[in-house]
């Protein structure tokens, strides 16, 4: 696990965008994707450089139940804002949230997953430790699938809806399973609600309370952070 410690993140942002346009330059043609405030000032910097996904194939980390992709609130609306009306990929994917079997489309999405290796996953992280929408106390082993919101989780998320009330009581996520076959991990992590996840994680116990924990286990992980982390001597 390499930590990038930046003070400043303005850099931070610039550093992690340079990071995907390096990677298509080399080849990367596979990414798994994440949405969330976090991600917005990177996709801001990859819409105003001159990295070419279209080549490329994508694959969103999550998608709320119950709300259809033309919705404003939906991880398709906010992907193709974000990013892919400017930079189109070749093929992109995002979990459907409004179907009638979601099990069956959360099984057929992670087929999909298996048959296209990513070379790169990004990630974000939520105050209580979640990765994509892996609430703690998901099995490392899960595949995608559909899970409950944890009330925090709601709270944070209810920024972007017009109450509480609206925020959805469901997703369809990928499981912690699916994001570890990425060959690369890149998670960034910016602000003082993300220290005690970020904690955890840099402290090294492997844990299903707290999801993070479980980038541990994966052999190239590079973390873009703002944080100062105490790293602990084993
Ligand atoms: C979104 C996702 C989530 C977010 C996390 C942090 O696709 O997978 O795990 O990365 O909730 O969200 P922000 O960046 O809004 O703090």
């Amino acid at each position: 696990m390499e930590i990038r410690y930046f003070e400043n993140r303005e850099e931070l942002y610039k550093a992690a965008s340079k990071h995907f346009e390096e990677a298509v330059a080399n080849g990367a043609r596979t990414f798994g994707l994440a949405t969330g405030g976090t991600m917005e000032p990177l996709y801001e910097n990859l819409r105003n450089s001159d990295v070419d996904f279209s080549q490329c194939t994508s694959f969103n980390l999550d998608e709320y139940a119950g709300i259809p992709k033309e919705s404003e609130h939906s991880y398709y609306t906010y992907m193709h804002e974000q990013l892919f009306n400017t930079k189109p990929f070749s093929k992109s994917f995002v979990p459907v949230g409004d179907v009638e079997d979601l099990t069956a489309a959360a099984r057929e999405y992670e087929n999909m997953l298996k048959a296209n290796e990513r070379d790169i996953q990004l990630l974000g992280v939520g105050e209580n430790g979640h990765i994509a929408f892996n609430e703690p106390g998901t099995s490392f082993d899960s595949e995608t699938h559909v899970i409950e919101l944890t009330p925090s989780t709601r709270e944070a998320n209810a920024r972007y809806f017009a109450s509480l009330d609206e925020v959805p009581t469901h997703a369809v996520t990928m499981g912690i399973a699916s994001i570890l076959h990425a060959k690369e991990i890149i998670l960034i992590a910016c602000g003082e609600n993300k220290r005690d996840a970020m904690q955890a994680l840099v402290e090294g116990d492997v844990t299903v309370e707290v999801p993070v924990s479980v980038l541990n286990n994966h052999p190239n992980v590079v973390i873009y952070t703002d944080l100062q982390l105490k790293v602990a001597v084993k």
